[in-house]
């Protein structure tokens, strides 16, 4: 029986930069796509444990719009493991009440998997336990361009006045829409970057690193950051 810890504050919204995969399968001697699946089961057991504390909002990054450069094959395998995960998962979704969203152009997404994904949105679109959104296909720099042109547009139309732009407005036009800010951002491996994740909406955010690669991350490492931000004090620019 695993000890369940009260924290005194919790974020609302974790975001997670699950990296370290192929570093974790090439000590190991083993293909990337071993890394990756290893990594999926990390996130079934950090989708637990994030339920488990009371997180209402999880989103991952999945794949970047950038990762479309890595080589056919490992794109390919990490198409074909989205569609598995996605179809495995979904009962596990449906009985502890997981919506699952995404952020990103899925329009690249193979149809199948695309397919998949659009149908566990659907399954799971009554579901309010948990928020999970897959960063697929995401770039935060392209959802910035994107929000900024289709808001300039309706000003265009008129149905928007340039007098009433402000950062709400704003926030109403990117992929994350109807999902508050991320308070805490977690990137595993050691690399101390963002990587064009979630760029305007973590502005705010307490951020944390840590050296363990993403198929080592799980309960247990997740308690630690847990523990980290509930030391943080947030002021949010005030004194
Ligand atoms: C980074 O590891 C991880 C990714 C590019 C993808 C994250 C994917 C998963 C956790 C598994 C797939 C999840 C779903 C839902 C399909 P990396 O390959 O960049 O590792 P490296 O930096 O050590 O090479």
């Amino acid at each position: 029986m695993v000890k369940k810890i009260n924290f005194k504050n919790i974020p609302n919204h974790l975001a997670i930069i699950m990296d370290g995969n192929g570093r974790w399968a090439k000590k190991r001697n083993l293909d990337r796509i071993n890394g990756h699946r290893e990594g999926i089961k990390s996130l079934r057991a950090v989708v637990s444990a994030v339920m488990e504390y009371g997180i209402k909002y999880l989103t991952v990054y999945a794949f970047s719009s950038e990762n479309w450069q890595r080589p056919k094959t490992e794109v390919n395998s990490l198409m074909f493991l989205l569609d598995e995960y996605l179809n495995i998962e979904l009962p596990f979704l449906i009985k502890n009440k997981i919506r699952l969203n995404f952020i990103g152009n899925i329009e690249r997404i193979p149809e199948n998997s695309k397919k998949t994904l659009l149908r566990v949105i659907d399954k799971t679109k009554e579901c309010d336990n948990l928020y999970l959104t897959l960063a697929l296909s995401y770039g935060s720099r392209e959802e910035i361009l994107a929000a900024a042109v289709r808001m300039a547009k309706d000003m265009k139309n008129g149905k928007i006045k340039i007098k009433d732009a402000d950062e709400n407005l704003f926030s109403s036009y990117l992929y994350s829409k109807n999902m508050p800010d991320p308070d805490f951002l977690i990137r595993t491996s050691g690399e101390k970057r963002v990587s064009n994740f979630m760029l305007y909406q973590i502005a705010y955010a307490e951020i944390y690193f840590t050296k363990t690669l993403w198929p080592d991350f799980g309960r247990k490492e997740l308690i630690r950051a847990l523990k980290n931000y509930e030391k943080r004090v947030r002021r949010f620019g005030k004194t």
